[in-house]
C-alpha cells in the first residue's frame, strides 16, 4: 500500500466525519448545466427507518440532473447518467478524501487547502487527476415511481 492510498483512507474518514456534522442540510438537490451547478432543498426524499434514503424519480427528470442527499453521513450525488442509468457518486474524492461537489458536466474537487481540483464526469469516472480512481457508487435501485439509494 502506498503512502497515498494510506493518507486517502484517514482523510476520506475525517471528511464523512465532517460532512455529517454539517448535514444538518440532510437533503440538497441541483441540476448539472453546462455553466454553474445550483442547489436547493428537496424535500421530498424520504430517508427509510434503515438508513437508506428514497428519491422521486421525478427530480431526476432529464439526463444529468443531480440530487445530493445524506445516505447514512455519507455526502452522496444521485445521477441520471443517461435516459435509463442512474448512479449513486459518494461526494468524497478519491485521491485524499476532500469534498467534492457538482461542477459544470461532473464534479470537482474542491481547490481549498484539502483538495488539488481532481475532476470527476457525471458517471463518476476521472476526468483529470490527481485523483485516480473513480467516485465511490452506492448501491441503488428502482422502486417504482422512485430510486432506494444505500
Ligand atoms: S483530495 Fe486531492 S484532488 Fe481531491
Amino acid at each position: 500500500m502506498t503512502t497515498d492510498s494510506t493518507a486517502r483512507h484517514l482523510t476520506r474518514r475525517e471528511a464523512l466525519g465532517s460532512a455529517a456534522a454539517l448535514c444538518g442540510l440532510a437533503v440538497l438537490a441541483s441540476g448539472l448545466t453546462q455553466g454553474q451547478a445550483q442547489a436547493r432543498m428537496l424535500p421530498s426524499a424520504e430517508t427509510l427507518p434503515d438508513g437508506r434514503v428514497k428519491v422521486p424519480l421525478s427530480q431526476l427528470s432529464r439526463v444529468g440532473a443531480v440530487v445530493v442527499i445524506d445516505v447514512r453521513g455519507e455526502r452522496t450525488a444521485v445521477v441520471r447518467v443517461s435516459r435509463s442509468t442512474y448512479r449513486a457518486l459518494v461526494l468524497v474524492c478519491t485521491h485524499q478524501g476532500a469534498p467534492v461537489n457538482p461542477s459544470g458536466k461532473g464534479f470537482a474537487c474542491s481547490d481549498t487547502s484539502q483538495g488539488h481540483r481532481s475532476r470527476f464526469r457525471r458517471n463518476g469516472s476521472v476526468e483529470s487527476g490527481p485523483a485516480y480512481g473513480p467516485l465511490e457508487r452506492l448501491p441503488l435501485r428502482k422502486d417504482g415511481t422512485s430510486l432506494i439509494v444505500g
